[in-house]
């Protein structure tokens, strides 16, 4: 089975290129190799490999920058996976897609199911949302993953930053009126991988039959707050740290371009019940993120 990847350089591209390689043969193309606003690039890269699968890890994820750079942002979250959708339908190929839990508003109290229906408050979550639809207006064999408060070590990762801010100040300001359901990279390509084995021989009917909109992070739901707090208690070099005070403050205190959604905390008990596997608890995959080699 041919595999093909695009956004192989993200945080969820490169640990996707470790879980899938094992099990099949990986094409895998950055943003140099294609270029997702390049519509005549995507077909290109399709055509030519022909794979029985596509995923694509490549997104538009700064999230201000949407606000201002709209347009871009929906060529490549909006228009381009309608694009790959198509170009997989023509050659019968599945294909996975990741969204984002940004579509919903926040407005919630509990977690979103895939009953909730979506409002989006920024750009990118519009962006996003677009993706979704010109997929499933396609039609053809589609996953499609909402993640929410994707991380890994990498220093633009919230992990990361925390780490950093823990090290260079002594006091640090963190929202608390937020809350999701962090997911590790690694966490996700695992999971993605186990959906392509679970099928077995009968992958293409096992997939086929199991299209649709899952939500697959961390399970549970945590506060930024809280989340800064654990990932400072399992810091695994914490005698490096010199923050003296956490306060928490409320996200209005912070000017953004984009606005968050308060709560989009995604309740992932469909995608274990379909799929027949357990996802765990985001602080079991924080520890072992933390304690990971990178
Ligand atoms: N990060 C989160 O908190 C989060 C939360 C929920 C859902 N998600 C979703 O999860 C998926 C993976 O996110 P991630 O965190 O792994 O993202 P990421 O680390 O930002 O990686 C995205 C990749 O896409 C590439 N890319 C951007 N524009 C492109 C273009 N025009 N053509 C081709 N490639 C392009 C980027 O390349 P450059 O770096 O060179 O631009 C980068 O390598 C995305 O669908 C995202 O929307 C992320």
């Amino acid at each position: 089975m041919r595999i093909l990847l695009f956004g192989k350089d993200g945080q969820l591209g490169r640990e996707l290129q470790n879980s899938i390689s094992s099990i099949a043969e990986l094409v895998a193309l950055n943003k140099n190799d294609s270029d997702l606003t390049d519509h005549d690039q995507i077909v290109h890269h399709i055509q030519q490999n022909k794979p029985s699968l596509i995923l694509n890890a490549a997104a538009f994820t700064a999230v201000d920058q949407a606000e201002t750079e709209p347009y871009a942002a929906r060529l490549v979250n909006g228009i381009a996976p309608g694009i790959i959708a198509n170009e997989a339908k023509k050659i019968g190929a599945h294909f996975i897609h990741f969204s984002t839990d940004y579509v919903f508003d926040g407005r919630k109290t509990g977690a979103y199911t895939e009953q909730d229906s979506p409002n989006p408050i920024n750009m990118y979550g519009k962006s996003k949302l677009v993706g979704e639809q010109s997929i499933q207006d396609v039609g053809g064999s589609y996953l499609i993953f909402r993640t929410s408060w994707l991380y890994d070590r990498g220093s633009n990762s919230f992990v990361g930053k925390v780490l950093h801010w823990a090290r260079n100040q002594p006091i640090m300001k963190i929202v608390y009126d937020q809350s999701g359901s962090p997911t590790w990279s690694r966490t996700l390509a695992e999971l993605t991988a186990k959906v392509l084995t679970n099928g077995g021989e009968d992958f293409n009917h096992y997939l086929r039959q199991r299209r649709g909109i899952y939500h697959l992070a961390g399970k549970g739901q945590v506060s930024r707050y809280d989340w800064a707090l654990a990932i400072m208690a399992n810091d695994p070099k914490s005698e490096e740290q010199v923050v003296e005070s956490v306060i928490p403050v409320r996200s209005k205190e912070f000017k953004t371009a984009a606005r968050r959604p308060p709560n989009s905390a995604l309740n992932c008990a469909l995608f274990e019940r379909v799929f027949g596997l357990e996802i765990p608890e985001w602080s079991t995959t924080l520890k072992m993120a933390m304690s990971a080699t990178v």
